[in-house]
């Protein structure tokens, strides 16, 4: 028998997509699943129906599916984050050779997937942690895909990988080697955390729209379908304006129907956590990650409402006016958005000594991800220019656009909270942003207060940095 190319796995849906993906491309791929019978043989369900036709091999058996594979071997977990990849490399080790390559395409933390780069670098085994995004789709037609770890492997991996990955509107593959250790699953994560942020944000106008035009499902569809072809165009907002149109079989908006409690895997809560480590703001998307929080606690909520028994009103504001306010309220919150997350990589690159390259991140993230904008072309180029830029919202360009969008971007979340709609993402971008532009800020309030009750010192204006003061401020002779 040729031998196999590669082998898959973990057959969730995500893995079956990309083994299907893998063939159509020519690799001969074996797959296996790891609880074959519960709930269902799912290795033998997808053999017979989905796979029917295909190359694609199905094995019980670890070891027979590895005395199968081309050496060095390619493995390409997809399998749930966590405990279940440690176990699948514990049964796969004593199968492998030296050089043999494992790929976990999950969305692993990166912390393990560095410690995994580390361990089997031990058993001379290449461990690469992929950040592959997209969704189902993504996995069967193309994805964004984000390897990292050992560099032996990419030349192996690297015609694989390009072929199963999007392709960008100029033909290039969405995927790149991203750096060593846990990079690509770094990257992956932020990804995500941009992803919860650029929905809350989403969420927070859509609702505005609703409540304060007392627009229908069907009128803001149309407003977020032609805002999806200017500067805000991007999957997420297009899969937005078909949700809102989409209709059950009684001719309810499906939408409505949904009960507004909210889930998440963790990869938001790792990118805030992350940020809280290397202290750097992340406002943006440690908003959306507490935004689901507070939405998950319906009950909670319930009872605050029937407790506090806020007055609610639907006014009705100028329909135009307020559409705009709103789309640049978007536009220049998702790019402060995206700045924070391309900040955030930047702390951690310096950190673990990544070398991240921000525009070939921005090329990979074009096409195939949940992420994907019109955004991501100029902000590879705004990088490809400017490697060392030290935030995008520095790029001259976006200086403007910000500039311009501002005085709405300011009134349209007067107006939100002025009508007591929670806008907490697109507040904390603003006041971020307000933050960062504020040279002279209230922070010799806090220094004052924290060397008043700890005498824990500060630097003075009148100083050069690095000399620290302490004041008595007991000795009140001189105060007014
Ligand atoms: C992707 C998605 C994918 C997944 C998220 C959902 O890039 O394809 O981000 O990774 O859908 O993990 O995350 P939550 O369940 O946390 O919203």
């Amino acid at each position: 028998m040729e031998k196999l190319d590669i082998a898959l796995l973990g057959l969730g849906v995500m893995g079956q997509n990309l083994a299907l993906n893998m063939d159509r491309n020519g690799w001969k791929v074996g797959v296996w699943n790891r609880h074959t019978f519960e709930p269902f043989d799912r290795l033998a369900e997808f053999i017979t129906n989905k796979a029917k036709g295909t190359g694609i091999l199905g094995f019980g058996e670890l070891d027979s599916l590895m005395s199968q594979l081309k050496t060095p071997r390619v493995i390409f977990l997809m399998v749930k984050a966590g405990d279940p990849v440690d176990e699948i490399i514990d049964n796969l080790l004593p199968l492998l050779e030296k050089g043999d390559i494992i790929i976990d395409g999950g969305n692993s933390y990166f912390k393990d997937t560095e410690r995994r780069v580390r361990d089997l670098a031990e058993h001379n085994i290449s461990f690469v942690g992929c950040g592959v995004s997209g969704g189902e789709e993504g996995a069967l037609n193309g994805a964004s895909i984000m390897p990292g770890g050992d560099y032996k492997a990419w030349p192996v991996i690297k015609p694989i990988l390009k072929s199963i990955a999007a392709k960008a509107e100029d033909g290039t593959p969405c995927c790149d080697w991203v750096g060593p250790g846990g990079a690509g699953h770094y990257v992956k994560m932020v990804h995500n955390g941009i992803e919860y942020g650029d929905m809350q944000l989403i969420a927070e106008v859509y609702y505005a729209i609703k409540h304060l035009l007392d627009y229908d499902n069907g009128q803001i569809a149309e407003i977020f379908q032609e805002w999806n072809s200017g500067r805000l165009k991007s999957y997420l907002l297009e899969i937005t304006t078909k949700i809102l149109r989409h209709k059950d079989y009684s001719g309810h908006y499906v939408l409505d129907l949904i009960l507004d409690t909210s889930g998440q895997k963790g990869t938001g809560k790792w990118s805030a956590t992350n940020a809280l480590e290397m202290d750097t703001p992340l406002d943006i998307i440690t908003s959306a990650v507490f935004a689901r929080n507070l939405a998950s606690n319906k009950e909670l909520r319930s009872v605050m409402h029937n407790h506090y028994n806020l007055n609610e009103h639907t006014p009705v504001y100028d329909g135009k006016d307020l559409i705009s306010i709103l789309e640049s309220s978007l536009y220049a919150a998702r790019l402060v958005g995206y700045a924070q997350g391309f900040s955030l990589m930047h702390v951690a690159s310096e950190e673990h000594r990544w070398n991240l390259d921000y525009s070939s991140i921005a090329l990979i993230w074009r096409a195939g991800c949940i992420i994907r904008s019109s955004f991501l072309n100029e902000i590879a180029s705004v990088y490809k220019e400017s490697p060392f830029i030290q935030n995008l919202l520095l790029d001259d360009d976006f200086n403007r656009a910000i500039k311009s969008a501002l005085p709405q971007w300011k009134k349209g979340v007067s107006y939100m909270l002025k009508e007591g709609f929670p806008v907490p993402v697109m507040s904390a971008s603003l006041n971020y942003f307000l933050g960062l532009v504020t040279k002279n800020s209230n922070a010799n309030m806090i220094q004052a207060m924290r060397d008043y009750f700890g005498a824990h010192s500060f630097e003075r204006v009148d100083c050069p940095r690095g000399e620290f003061f302490h004041e008595n401020w007991l000795d009140t002779e001189n105060d007014s």
